[in-house]
């Protein structure tokens, strides 16, 4: 990261630092055509801070081949629609070579392509056409367990003095038919599961096909770090790191404290301590983080690490920033109602905490119920996914979309046991019906599937309301989810306050009313206001104090519509759920 005083030498030192940058960004691009360097990237911020990431979930996304299943190929097509709507980086869940027990994230080879979503030649167009429209692709990376397929695990369980034993968690029961202790997987029942041949327990946080790989084993950590070069050196602009709070468990193998009651599953609640969080998680972040600097284009990491309070969640920046730069914020994905008071009190707890990483947001992802219906109330969501879509994309944090969350897309659970494809829904069935509700495929038009594939049976059913909420359809309608998303996007570019500015909260104690400013010394202030309840609100905003000195409103964007462009600051109506966004003139 370059520092901010590096943009103010005097004229000639600026043109001589023009010329240098544009002379290694053009070397930058002849080496390494997929990696895009461009002389504003060098000199502002990195990228990945005002980045808007947008997750695909492949299998889900784009069917070009006709067999029901999303793929590269397919992903390469939407690209221009992708630029339209405003994204700077995919993010794509796997696509490496897998048994899809849990689709994808149980790998079998982390240096291919599955064929069936193309092949590697597929993949590096992918990337050079995504690079040709300024977007950059960041790869999955799962390093806390393999497929039970992938070579390393078929070694390491055929004799106790393979080489390959320890690379894994192998350890021995407690006695016949008893597991090492009482560690629970995260899909439900014991976390441990034996080994008929070689008499012994292997550890898995997820599924039994998902063994845990040995992290410390320093040959583990080569092979996964030699992982991360090979997507690099193929054009990735970065990570999502699987589950990496959970590299590491207890060597001593402490049982986990049980807690009340029972999960879905039907096992008591367990307090993972003994598996998650482990300090030496922060050893490997320190050499991923290293291991990433060394390659142009300011690489970014992203945790997925579900950190239980903002003590925990600045942890992973490192002491020094020098581990993940976009943590996953879970805090404020998962506050699951709409309560002014609560999403005021997480953004504070970012203001006010002494570590200044750039926070991350999503509500969205391929594990979680989608906003539509998880925030909706069953009579105002898409008025709801819109002021989801402004709080999402008017902080200060780096926002991360997920595939259809633009249309309103809505989570279609499957009505029936045996139409259940995720296991966790299978095991956790009626009380957690998986994560398939949230994955079936994109809707981009009317035709046959949606638009997805030309099957006659895709992976997931198209939902009943694709024929509504679809691309085609909203992108002719000045109302739709899709529109507003796409002119907060643009706002975000056009208003410096929106890209750079300071969070400040106003009218702190509306318990209706979620209202901000976006600030910066040298532009005009940005007001965002979220009614987050039912009743209409009428809201006089405060912003003398906070060296304010509009005193009127010049209205960006309102969902319903204002009927006027410009308001004052005093009684402003704000609708059931309405949106404003407003400069301060
Ligand atoms: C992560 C993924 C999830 C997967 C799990 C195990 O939480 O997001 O989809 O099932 O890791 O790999």
């Amino acid at each position: 990261m370059f520092s901010r005083k590096a943009t103010h030498p005097s004229h000639l030192r600026l043109f001589l630092l023009l010329l240098l940058l544009a002379l290694v960004a053009g070397f930058a691009l002849t080496q390494e055509a997929n990696q895009p360097v461009s002389v504003e990237n060098t000199l502002r911020d990195p990228w990945w801070k005002h980045a808007v990431i947008y997750e695909i979930y492949p299998r889900s996304f784009q069917d070009s081949n006709g067999d029901g299943v999303g793929d590269i190929n397919g992903i390469t097509s939407r690209l221009d629609y992708l630029k339209n709507l405003g994204v700077d980086a995919i993010w794509i869940t796997p696509m490496y070579p897998s048994p899809q027990v849990d689709f994808g994230y149980d790998i079998a080879d982390y240096e291919k392509i599955d064929p069936q979503y193309g092949t590697m030649a597929d993949f590096d167009r992918l990337v050079s056409e995504a690079h040709k429209r300024d977007i950059r692709v960041i790869m999955d990376w799962v390093p806390n367990h393999t497929s039970d397929q992938h070579p390393w695990f078929l070694e390491s369980r055929s004799s106790r003095d393979n080489p390959k034993r320890d690379w894994y968690i192998w350890r021995d029961g407690k006695g016949p038919g008893k597991p090492p202790n009482n560690w629970q997987s995260w899909f439900g029942h014991s976390a441990w599961t034996y080994d008929q041949k070689t008499g012994q327990w292997y550890y898995h946080y997820f599924y039994v096909q998902q063994p845990d790989l040995n992290w410390r084993n320093p040959e583990v950590r080569k092979a996964m770090y030699d992982v991360l070069r090979f997507w690099l050196d193929h054009g990735a602009s970065g990570f999502r790191m699987d589950a990496v709070s959970r590299l590491f468990e207890d060597p001593n193998l402490h049982d986990d404290p049980i807690l009340p009651g029972k999960n879905a599953f039907g096992d008591p609640n367990i307090q993972h301590k003994y598996t998650d969080d482990l300090p030496e998680v922060h050893d490997v972040l320190r050499e991923i983080r290293q291991l990433v600097n060394g390659y142009p284009g300011n690489p970014v990491l992203i945790s997925e690490a579900d950190e239980p309070t903002i003590q925990d969640l600045v942890k992973i920046y490192g002491v020094n920033d020098d581990e993940v730069q976009l943590p996953m914020d879970f805090q404020v994905a998962d506050v699951n109602k709409l309560s002014a008071p609560r999403f005021r009190e997480l953004l504070d707890q970012i203001e006010f905490n002494p570590v200044a990483g750039q926070p991350y947001f999503f509500f969205n992802n391929h594990d979680q119920a989608r906003t539509w219906d998880r925030y909706g109330d069953g009579v105002h969501n898409d008025q709801i996914a819109k002021l989801m879509a402004t709080l999402l994309l008017t902080t200060h944090a780096t926002p991360q979309m997920y595939y259809g969350e633009e249309l309103g897309m809505r989570t279609t659970t499957p009505t029936r046991i045996e139409d259940v494809k995720d296991p966790v829904g299978r095991t956790g069935w009626p009380k957690d019906k998986g994560r398939d509700g949230e994955r079936t495929p994109m809707q981009w038009d009317n035709s046959k599937d949606a638009g997805f594939s030309s099957a006659d049976e895709t992976w997931l059913p198209i939902p009943p309301s694709a024929a509504e909420y679809n691309v085609a359809v909203e992108e002719h309608d000045p109302d739709s989810i899709l529109h507003f998303y796409k002119r907060v996007i643009s706002l975000r570019r056009e208003f410096p306050a929106l890209r750079d500015g300071a969070y400040v909260a106003v009218n702190r104690d509306d318990p209706n009313v979620l209202a901000y400013l976006r600030k910066t010394p040298n532009s005009a202030a940005v007001l965002v206001a979220l009614n987050m309840s039912a009743q209409p609100q009428t809201v006089s905003f405060k912003l003398s104090g906070f060296g304010v000195t509009g005193k009127s409103l010049e209205v960006l964007l309102a969902s319903p519509k204002q009927a006027s462009a410009q308001l004052g600051l005093e009684n402003v109506q704000l609708v059931s759920f309405g949106v404003l966004i407003a400069s301060v003139k």
